[in-house]
């Protein structure tokens, strides 16, 4: 499974690119607006950062404006995968930038009758949101596993990106499922190391070192 990294934030994308892990980055508005930076400068640093695909999102809703702006989003570097929306004048788009030879990723899905329009629209990727699944008291995961069901089933080339990742559990969960990818929040990624047995055992081994007195350097 691919680690995408789900943030704008430059230092985040730095600081878990020196562990080799990050096989792309996904950006929102939202996390755009939270950075506080202006998205067109964001998005070319990001690129620099990693040779995985970027996603940027377009921020109009009708077809028109939406192709002009993957348009110029996909401008920005070879390696920009452009974010619509799961609505038809967003599904337009995908189809056009796909068939273009630009790698689009259909966000906003809630149920699998919508990823399978992604698929067939032609997207790269397709954001299915557990986390804001379960937030309504739905099984997130469900959606996951139904979604790779139904492109398993015709071999769909979409991959399925699992996002909206809120802890570790989804991280396992979509990893058993065949997510292709899943884009998950930075404090979630450095929580995937930890283990209490972990700790407890290093500190055993750590103490039971100090007593053979030893030095292996
Ligand atoms: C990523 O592409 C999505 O926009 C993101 O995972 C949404 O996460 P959230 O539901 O925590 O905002």
């Amino acid at each position: 499974m691919k680690f995408f990294i789900d943030t704008a934030e430059i230092a985040e994308i730095r600081d878990l690119a020196a562990t080799g892990m990050v096989d792309g980055v996904t950006t929102n508005p939202s996390l755009i607006a939270k950075s506080g930076r202006k998205f067109l400068d964001v998005i070319a640093e990001i690129a620099a950062l990693t040779e995985g695909h970027v996603s940027a999102e377009v921020a109009a809703t009708d077809f028109e404006t939406m192709l002009k702006e993957g348009k110029k989003l996909a401008a920005i570097a070879s390696n920009v995968a452009v974010k619509v929306p799961l609505t038809w004048d967003g599904l337009k788009t995908c189809r056009v930038l796909s068939d273009a030879g630009t790698p689009v990723n259909v966000t906003l899905c809630f149920s699998s009758a919508q990823a399978l329009l992604a698929a067939k629209a032609g997207a790269t990727y397709i954001s299915p949101f557990i986390g804001r699944l379960d937030d309504i008291g739905l099984e997130g995961m469900e959606l996951i596993a139904d979604i790779r069901e139904i492109y398993d089933n015709y071999r769909f080339k979409t991959q399925i990106l699992a996002a909206s990742i809120r802890n570790v559990n989804h991280v396992q969960q979509a990893a058993k499922i065949g997510a292709d990818v899943a884009t998950i929040p930075p404090n979630v990624v450095k929580l995937l190391a930890n283990h209490p047995l972990t700790d407890k055992g290093l500190a055993a081994f750590v103490a039971d070192w100090a007593k053979t007195g030893q030095s292996i350097l």
